[in-house]
């Protein structure tokens, strides 16, 4: 099973799309310890196209492969593309699978997979290494993720801490970081919220890729292993599954 620790993500969103690896002075060269991890933009799906943007993403990170690469979404969201997609999904999955066969691409995945998809996933060529899907304590995308052990497909989670609710199902502050289960499990181990959180993800075997923008927060997201919950706590935290009205459109 594919596991790094840590991961350079250069998604779109994160590196903008006009930023290269000259101007950001970054050669990326992978270890042991660190994952080079780029996507795929939904209007660059396609067979011929996601060929090119992925030889974009080389070039602009002066490497000749990437240890992760991943379709960004099976196809475009409102307002996501500026052009017509020249492909699907599956075009662009056989893109990925090609340039896997080619080592160019170690891992290949995708985000946003619900049951239905991950199903016509299983039946391609190459079955996915990774899903990355929204995951957190009250949205625990539990089926998905019961599929992905079964069928030794890593699954990570993108807005582990709860940001989705925020920027997307309308709450206007981060239901988890309010929440009291989790306040006073933090408490208890004289922790943060977001450390237990990530604790709590990683140990039922989810890959966390956290963002902050304030490196204090960095560093203690970072230092969220070094104790270890009850059962009772994680069966506490478990049981948010569901608890919060999902108001908004589905992602
Ligand atoms: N595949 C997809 O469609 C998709 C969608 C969304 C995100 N992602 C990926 O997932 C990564 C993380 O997701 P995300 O940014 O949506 O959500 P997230 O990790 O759940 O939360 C990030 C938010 O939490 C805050 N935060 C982080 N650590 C904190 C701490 N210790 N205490 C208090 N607040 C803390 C951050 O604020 P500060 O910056 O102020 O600390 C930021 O507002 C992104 O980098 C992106 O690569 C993927």
């Amino acid at each position: 099973m594919y596991q790094p620790r840590w991961r350079l993500d250069t998604g779109f969103l994160i590196l903008p799309r006009h930023t290269s690896g000259a101007t950001t002075k970054m050669r990326w060269r992978s270890s042991a310890a660190h994952a080079s991890t780029s996507k795929i933009h939904p209007e660059d799906l396609g067979y011929t196209s996601t060929l090119s943007a992925f030889k974009v993403s080389l070039q602009r990170l002066k490497t000749d492969y990437l240890d992760v690469m991943l379709l960004h979404k099976p196809w475009c969201w409102p307002g996501a593309c500026s052009r017509q997609p020249e492909g699907t999904w599956k075009d662009g999955w056989r893109a990925l699978e090609e340039l896997h066969g080619l080592g160019q691409a170690l891992a290949i995945g995708i985000c946003d997979v619900d049951m239905d998809l991950l199903e016509e996933l299983l039946q391609q060529r190459q079955k996915p290494h990774i899903i990355q899907n929204w995951m957190d304590p009250f949205h625990q995308d539990k089926l998905v993720r019961r599929k992905c052990q079964e069928e030794g497909i890593q699954y990570q989670a993108y807005s582990t801490l709860g940001a989705q609710w925020v920027y997307f199902k309308g709450y206007e502050v981060n239901p988890v970081f309010s929440n009291l289960v989790l306040q006073e499990i933090a408490q208890f181990h004289n922790r943060t919220v977001a450390q237990v959180v990530l604790n709590w993800a990683v140990h039922r075997g989810i890959s966390i890729i956290p963002a902050s923008k304030d490196p204090t927060r960095q560093r203690s997201n970072f230092h969220s292993f070094d104790f270890t919950l009850a059962q009772e706590q994680m069966d506490a935290i478990d049981a948010l599954d569901g608890a919060l009205d999902k108001k908004g459109p589905e992602l």
